[in-house]
């Protein structure tokens, strides 16, 4: 059980509902930071609130949904210690918590259908970073940041 942060653009509502649903179902606390309706709204906005939540350290892992999940990843990428992965498979979403310790998951409701997403929402909650070999390259990934 963990404290996930999720939110979306209006493009992303309807998935951000299914994927809050399936966190409680899964024992988490899902921890949504909006938007309450389908209003326009600018998906930086929403990528903020989540990646704010996890630099305190108040959820361990966030997910952010809009149209494509380009611009949530595009975004959410930009604040220190995010590493956030736009994921249409499984595959995608098993290696990037395995081999780069990503901490947000993006997902894009108008490319990704709701059953796929909600299984690469399991797959990503349930797969730990391996450390190793790529422990290293985290930590070069990190090493960026300060350039
Ligand atoms: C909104 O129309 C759309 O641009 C947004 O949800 C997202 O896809 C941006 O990357």
């Amino acid at each position: 059980m963990a404290n996930i942060a999720i939110a979306s653009d209006h493009a992303g509502f309807a998935l951000k509902a299914e994927l809050a649903a399936e966190l409680l179902k899964l024992g988490h606390v899902a921890l949504d930071f909006g938007p309450a309706d389908t209003s326009s709204v600018d998906y930086p906005d929403f990528a903020q609130k989540v990646t704010t939540a996890l630099n305190p350290g108040h959820a361990s892992l966030g997910v952010l949904v809009c149209g494509t999940g380009i611009g949530m990843s595009i975004s959410a990428n930009k604040v220190h210690g995010i590493r956030a992965a736009l994921c249409h498979t499984e595959f995608e979403a098993r290696a990037t918590r395995a081999h780069n310790d990503a901490n947000v998951l993006c997902l894009g409701q108008r490319v990704t259908g709701v059953g796929v997403a909600l299984e690469i929402l399991r797959v990503f909650l349930a797969t730990p970073f391996e450390g190793g070999r790529h422990q290293a390259r985290v930590e070069k990934v990190r090493a960026l940041e300060a350039k």
